[in-house]
């Protein structure tokens, strides 16, 4: 994000908006997409991504698990390949590499933990920043996609 961009601010009152603004996301996505989702333990991103998940496939009961100890689980869905990671076990960068990330970003990425992609962090990524803002409200500060965040609001 650039020093001058001030990232959209989305209430999600509850999940079903959370999983409304994941399939408004899950449209937009192409190949070559980065999607990063950031946020404290417990704050939505796994949840977030398993919904844009179902909605990409159009199966309500597609199996998401959380990419906790594989660090990745890779799925095939009419917008093609989609890699999901998710970092907190990460030790470094040179570990991604052994993940495929580089054929990975080829495809669309969505990414929790992203902090841990350190230099490797996509530089036209849509971010997602989520916080708790209550037993079942989130805040989600959306920045990036310069073309297309317009549609996020
Ligand atoms: N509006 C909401 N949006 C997203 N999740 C919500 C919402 N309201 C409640 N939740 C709940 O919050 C929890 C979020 O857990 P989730 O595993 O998605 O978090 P996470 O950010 O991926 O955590 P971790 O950092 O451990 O991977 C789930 O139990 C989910 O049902
Ligand atoms: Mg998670």
């Amino acid at each position: 994000m650039s020093v001058f961009e001030t990232p959209i601010r989305v209430d999600l009152a509850d999940l079903p908006a959370t999983e409304a603004l994941a399939a408004i996301v899950a449209c937009l996505l192409r190949p070559g997409d980065a999607v990063l989702a950031e946020g404290p333990l417990g704050a939505g991103k796994s949840t977030l991504f398993r919904a844009l998940l179902r909605s990409l496939t159009a199966d309500p009961a597609l199996e998401v698990p959380s990419p906790s100890y594989t660090l990745v689980q890779s799925y095939d869905t009419p917008a093609g390949p989609v890699h999901h990671f998710d970092l907190w076990r990460l030790d470094g960068p040179a570990g991604l590499l052994e993940l495929g990330w580089e054929d990975a970003r080829c495809d669309i990425v969505l990414v929790e933990w992203p902090e841990r992609l350190e230099h490797l962090r996509p530089t036209e990524a849509l971010t997602i920043r989520l916080g708790n803002a209550g037993e079942s409200a989130r805040l989600a500060d959306l920045s990036g996609w310069p073309d297309r965040i317009g549609r996020l609001r």
